[in-house]
């Protein structure tokens, strides 16, 4: 099949490289010149893995191909898919306006019978504004259909081949025959809804990931209240198989492109539907207020962060990403600075994104030249770097003896007997 995928971000190019693998003819297509000119030389911009590989196969086996020109991208088209990003506009709802200029741009190159998917994330009742705006620009007649994803950055190459679950938000039979047969190659079970279903379930989905964080998350202050283990706490909630005990562990709050952009949104939409004194706005609150609660009790634990050097582990948002978009370090740092602590920090991979982003920072090259003479440690990220050393490791090197583990990664047991102080979430 002839595949277009307008936007390049983390879905754009893992659905092109992914369709492309499977012999399709595959587009992808953005605005932006720099992005179409490093992603065309087999560079893409962002670090996921296994994403550059399978870029580069595409172009070599000539399958894929990466383009600003819509006439180009669109005129042979049996399915487009637009994932173009869908930020928060300052009232937190969904901002479409890169969505409704891709329909826009696309309309006029349209041949009949199109498929036009929505795979960016957008509240149902969407594809009546598109619908609208495709139908000014053209006559030809269109599928307009939601095909919402669930990959997760830091494994989404694994995620598109592997899904869970591959969602069709379709009406018409021929449509989803058709859909049905581009996505044979992938595993998953198929679940074939109503476009507004489908797009009420991704959102559904996010936050109600969102939403368990957060519900471990207030469990944990309890925790560190009672003398209860959150970790043992888990181990037994996790027994019932009605609740189940993975994504679940807790930390500093969700971060990321999607959850607290997702939860945001939901909450807006719910407002402007007459639902808006829900769950979702206390969620996102809830999630903004974490980590400076959190440094407020960590500051207590040691008595203050003024003159202290502090080795921040982990700039991202997760591990195995350089992405920082609503990463811990960037609310964490600023309140650290304010109190008077002096930062070093290090990440694997988003060092560079980090430099420009925190330029007053002192970003270092190395896990040792972080946590080298600090009198104070502290994990925001569970990079496999940081997690395989031992507790020896950073006794050997810190001046200080405070060790602030947000991920709850190593044993207390394990860093108490090497003398330094351990301090996790939820534990006693
Ligand atoms: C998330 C969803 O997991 C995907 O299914 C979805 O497709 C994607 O958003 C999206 O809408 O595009 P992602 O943002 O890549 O994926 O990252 P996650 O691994 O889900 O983590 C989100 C945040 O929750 C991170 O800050 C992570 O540290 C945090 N988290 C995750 C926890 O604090 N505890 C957990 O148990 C799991």
């Amino acid at each position: 099949m002839n595949v277009t995928v307008i936007g390049t971000g983390f879905v754009g190019v893992v659905t092109a490289g992914i369709f492309a693998k499977f012999d399709n003819k595959v587009y992808a297509l953005d605005v932006i010149d720099e992005k179409i000119k490093s992603l065309s030389q087999g560079r893409v911009p962002f670090f996921e893995p296994k994403l550059e590989e399978l870029v580069k196969e595409g172009l070599a086996r000539k399958t894929l191909q990466f383009t600003t020109s819509y006439e180009q991208a669109i005129k042979d088209a049996d399915v487009i898919m637009i994932s173009v990003g869908t930020p928060s506009a300052a009232d937190g709802t969904a901002d479409l306006k890169y969505l409704k200029s891709a329909a826009k741009s696309l309309a006029p190159f349209l041949k009949p019978q199109t498929i036009v998917a929505i795979k960016s994330t957008v509240p149902p009742g969407t594809n009546q504004i598109i619908r609208e705006i495709i139908e000014k620009e053209t006559k030809q007649t269109f599928y307009l259909v939601s095909l919402p994803e669930f990959l997760k950055e830091g494994s989404a190459v694994d995620d598109t081949l592997h899904p869970d679950r591959v969602v069709i938000g379709a009406n018409e039979p021929q449509v989803i025959d058709k859909l049905l047969k581009l996505h044979e190659p992938l595993g998953g079970m198929r679940i074939v809804v109503s476009p507004e279903s489908a797009q009420m379930a991704k959102y559904a989905s996010n936050a109600y990931l969102a939403q368990r964080i957060t519900f471990i998350n207030q469990i944990s202050n309890l925790c560190e209240k009672n003398g209860a283990n959150v970790n043992e706490v888990i181990k037994v909630m996790g027994a019932d198989q009605r609740i189940g005990s993975h994504y679940w562990y807790p930390g500093l709050g969700y971060g990321g492109s999607c959850f607290p952009k997702d939860v945001k949104e939901l909450a807006m939409y719910s407002l402007s539907i007459d639902e808006g004194d829900g769950l979702f706005v206390k969620l996102d609150q809830m999630n903004e207020a974490r980590i400076p609660k959190l440094l407020k009790k960590y500051e207590d634990r040691i008595d203050s962060f003024e003159g202290k050097t502090v080795g921040i582990l982990g700039l991202s948002f997760k591990p195995n990403t350089d992405d920082m978009r609503e990463a811990p370090s960037l609310k964490v740092i600023p309140i650290l600075q304010q109190k008077g602590a002096i930062i070093k920090a290090y990440d694997p991979k988003a060092n560079t994104i980090a430099k420009a982003l925190l330029p007053d920072v002192s970003i270092v090259d190395s896990l040792d030249e972080a946590v080298r003479g600090v009198d104070v440690v502290m994990l925001l990220v569970e990079w496999p770097e940081f997690v395989n050393k031992k507790a020896a490791f950073f006794k050997e090197k810190m001046k200080g003896s405070f060790f602030i583990d947000t991920r709850n990664q190593y044993s207390k047991q394990e860093f108490e007997t090497a003398g330094l102080t351990y301090i996790s979430i939820g534990q006693p």
